[in-house]
């Protein structure tokens, strides 16, 4: 059976990752890979329901031992709808966020012990670990600052649940997401988020299309 690749991308508020999850898409699809460009929390019916409750704050009175389990909720029906009959087929998976950002936002961030989210990932995840993991690296003040000015056009300017943490919170999230791929370097690969996107993308290819033996952009 030919299993296809998946890719996750990670990181902190406004770190670009959206733009890099379609220009590398993009890149693959003119190869003709097939390719399935999704996101977390989301990317599934029931999932995206889900996403409503979390991003408007709805669960955030339970405590972040309710949010993690929200997520993984979200990402099982995730993993079963989509992700797993997607890489079954041989196929490309490429993600807006998945397991590293639970450690980082509900274990770092939120202070749950990590015993429990490797938990969760044991049973949610089981072997469905993604090939590789781009981990976008942005001080959090710009990545806020950027973050913000997307919601101002968006919105209007209401911050979601994460977005309006502070700057505490932020700054633990980037260590956080730092101190996974420091202990996981054959999946995650740091790239630096204050490059101009165009760059970052060509970085990102360089990568991806080496380790996976793909015709280089001509
Ligand atoms: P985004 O679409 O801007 O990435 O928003 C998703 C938000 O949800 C972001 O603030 C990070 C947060 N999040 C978690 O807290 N835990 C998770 O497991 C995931 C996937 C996202």
């Amino acid at each position: 059976m030919t299993i296809g690749k998946f890719i996750t991308f990670e990181g902190g508020e406004g770190a670009g990752k959206s733009t890099q999850v379609r220009l590398l898409s993009s890149s693959l699809q003119r190869l003709g890979k097939k390719v399935v460009m999704t996101r977390e929390p989301g990317g599934s019916l029931k999932a995206e329901s889900i996403r409503k409750l979390l991003l408007e704050g709805r669960v955030a009175k339970f405590g972040p031992f309710a949010e993690a389990l929200l997520f993984s909720i979200a990402r099982d029906d995730h993993l079963e709808s989509v992700i797993r009959p997607t890489l079954k087929k041989g196929n490309w998976v490429i993600c807006d966020r998945f397991m590293d950002s639970t450690m980082a936002y509900q274990g770092a961030g939120g202070n749950l012990p990590v015993s429990l989210i490797r938990a969760l990932e044991r049973t949610v995840v089981g072997d469905t670990i993604p090939d590789l993991t781009i981990l976008i690296d942005l001080p959090p003040e710009i990545g806020l600052g950027r973050a913000q000015a997307r919601q101002k056009q968006t919105t209007g300017g209401d911050a979601d649940r994460f977005e309006s943490m502070d700057m505490k919170f932020h700054t633990r999230l980037r260590q956080a997401f730092l101190d996974i791929a420091r202990k996981d370097p054959e999946r995650c690969v740091v790239f630096d988020g204050q490059v101009p996107p165009d760059e970052l993308a060509k970085r990102i290819w360089e990568l991806v299309s080496q380790r996976y033996a793909l015709i280089p952009q001509g």
